[in-house]
């Protein structure tokens, strides 16, 4: 989704919004943008492609000024061009917007300023605002406070006017907006990985806050015009670790990161003498869990492969029967959700806007409503009753790694802690902790394979345009998230399909060479899943399986084993996945692709 930057300070407002950008990059974006105010005008410089380009003519155009605004887009309303590009201005070039989300009376708004007589310079729905800004007249907050009434849909502005050189508006309802309160400087921007170099004292925006930002501070008030109070965070996220920290991509940085993202996250919600799991003080109210009689899981993507594993976890533990779905679907199909339901949003992010949705229908509902999410203070997170932080950090790689293998931890930690809510707590508990506690130490070693080990996972996936993940149980999420992992950085066509249901059909695609990818750790099903194989073999197959080093009878059959060390089977979900994001990592590379900001993708989908 698009990236918004906004600064007011002392320093040269330019060098600040491009560093900005650039740390907002991994959302996904065609084209980019930035204005100041220099000298009572507003200076625009855009350019279509990559943030490197708008560089090129910021060192061009040398712009002075200390308050500006930047932004890098993902084409919704218009082609990914420099008229469509953000910022925009108003007809008169009094107003300067950039915006994240879509206005869904686009088209009406549009008619009526074009039936007006304003001349519109783009296709976009920004645009719209900038107009409307500009033909009101007083502050520059009074004038959003009169539009913001006329805009419907999903919208996070950040607005600046040439008539108040020392005044930034920000304003939101849906994508998220965050202020960075620095030393003598004040910054706005779409999620905190643009503001932690620079602060981390952090202010978020709800929806229908709209914050005044002047050299004399922050004012927020409602869309009445009223003084609202948000509270001032401390992000426990230093720089550093938003940077590569020597990894060749974001993603190779954070698979290294899980065994610590694992680590912490374990250790965090575990009792003081590390034997169980302590929910309390999470929003788990005891006496709302009481009363539950069934379990509703959300999300989209990775986190929706997530949630397959939570449900195998949830129902074994705390024999509540568990139901899956997809956000998207989740919020549109009137699901039958009560007081005795509780639902969890699962969300790396804590902004796509399905899995907010589908929590806001649930808790209007009635449900105790709960987020397994990675970002304190999202919108996800201020949503739900319930919450569990994955204590992953940033992550900046669009493909989902550190936050999946967090989230299976964080499911499982939920699930014991139920499960001693209910008093079903038996020997099981201590022996799962115990086990989770040395897992980091399994995924190192899983780490330290040597890459050349997966040369040859490589040739027979990129020999090939297609592929086949498959796995049992709770291995079959697992070949899914395989699947996801190799198409969305490889852009090679991959599936992921329960191992029984290949012969209901997949097996068709089956030929001479064709990679088959297999999940077939040491789980109970794993003859059944052998059995499989032996079928797609005699077919002319490449076989690759995830498993342990010692399994002569899944080696015999395949032309390459990717080893994990021996775990319980609860916890082979959580290591098996390490191989596969590690495979197709060295695929997307092998063909040159830019690994951590694939094509079409956005690290955060924010609007639907
Ligand atoms: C994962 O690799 C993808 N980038 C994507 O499927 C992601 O998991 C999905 O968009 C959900 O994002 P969230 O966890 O932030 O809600």
């Amino acid at each position: 989704m698009c990236g918004i930057i906004g600064y007011l300070g002392t320093h040269g407002a330019v060098p600040v919004l491009l560093d900005g950008l650039r740390r907002l990059e991994y959302r996904g974006y065609d084209s980019a943008g930035l204005a100041v105010v220099d000298e009572d005008d507003i200076r625009v410089l855009r350019a279509a492609g990559k943030l490197s380009n708008l560089e090129e003519k910021a060192w061009q155009t040398p712009l002075s000024g200390t308050l500006g605004i930047g932004h890098t887009r993902w084409a919704t309303h218009g082609a990914p061009t420099e008229e469509n590009a953000h910022p925009q201005t108003d007809a008169s070039g009094t107003v300067a917007v950039v915006h994240n989300g879509i206005l869904e009376n686009y088209s009406r708004l549009r008619h009526k300023l074009l039936e007006g007589g304003t001349p519109l310079g783009s296709d976009t729905d920004t645009e719209l605002i900038a107009q409307l800004l500009g033909r009101e007249t007083g502050s520059l907050g009074e004038r959003v406070l009169r539009v913001l009434p006329r805009l419907d849909g999903q919208y996070a502005v950040v607005a600046l006017s040439r008539e108040e050189p020392d005044t930034l508006v920000a304003f939101r309802n849906g994508p998220p907006l965050v202020i960075g309160l620095g030393e003598d400087e004040t910054l706005v921007a779409s999620d905190v990985t643009a503001l932690v170099a620079r602060t981390r004292r952090v202010v978020f925006l709800q929806n229908g806050d709209v914050a005044v930002i002047s050299r004399d501070g922050l004012r927020i008030v409602d869309p009445h015009g009223r003084p609202v109070e948000r509270e001032v965070e401390t992000l426990d996220w230093d720089p550093g670790r938003a940077e590569k920290g020597g990894y060749r991509h974001f993603m190779l940085k954070e698979i290294h990161e899980q065994p610590d993202a694992i680590r912490n996250t374990v250790l965090s919600y575990l009792n003081a003498d590390r034997s169980g799991v302590a929910l309390d003080g999470l929003g788990f109210e005891p006496e709302r869990l009481a009363g539950v009689r069934r379990i509703h899981l959300v999300a989209c993507g990775t986190s929706w492969h997530a949630a397959l594993v939570g449900k195998f976890y949830l129902e074994e533990l705390t024999r509540l029967p568990v139901e899956v779905d997809y956000a998207s679907e989740y919020r549109y199909r009137a699901p039958l959700v009560g007081e005795d339901t509780l639902v969890i949003g699962i969300t790396q992010s804590g902004e796509t806007a399905d899995t907010l949705a589908a929590m806001e229908e649930a808790g209007e509902a009635g449900a105790l409503l709960g987020t397994i999410c990675n970002v304190r203070g999202s919108s996800a997170w201020r949503t739900a009753t319930a919450r569990l932080l994955t204590q992953a950090g940033p992550e900046i790689g669009v493909a989902s790694t550190k936050a999946f293998t967090t989230q299976l931890v964080a499911l499982l930690l939920v699930a014991l802690g139920l499960r001693a809510n209910r008093g079903l707590s038996d020997h099981r508990d201590t022996e799962i902790v115990a086990a989770l506690q040395r897992l980091p130490l399994a995924m190192e070693a899983v780490l330290e394979i040597d890459s050349g080990r997966y040369r040859t996972g490589v040739e027979l996936i990129t020999a090939a345009d297609d592929s086949l993940f498959l796995g049992r149980g709770t291995l079959y999420p697992i070949a899914l998230e395989g699947a996801l992992k190799l198409k969305e950085i490889s852009y090679l066509h991959a599936e992921g399909y329960p191992a029984g249901e290949m012969k209901h059909g997949p097996i068709a695609l089956i030929q001479e060479g064709f990679p088959v990818i297999a999940v077939a750790t040491a789980i109970p099903t794993r003859d059944k899943l052998l059995g499989n194989l032996m079928e797609v073999r005699s077919r002319g197959a490449a076989l690759i399986a995830v498993a342990e080093e010692e399994a002569a009878e899944v080696s015999r059959l395949v032309d390459l084993v990717l080893p994990v060390p021996p775990v319980s089977p609860m916890l082979q979900p959580i290591l098996a996945v390490v191989p596969l994001q590690l495979l197709a990592y060295h695929v997307a590379v092998e063909l040159g692709l830019d690994v951590d900001q694939p094509r079409n993708l956005a690290k955060s989908v924010t609007v639907e």
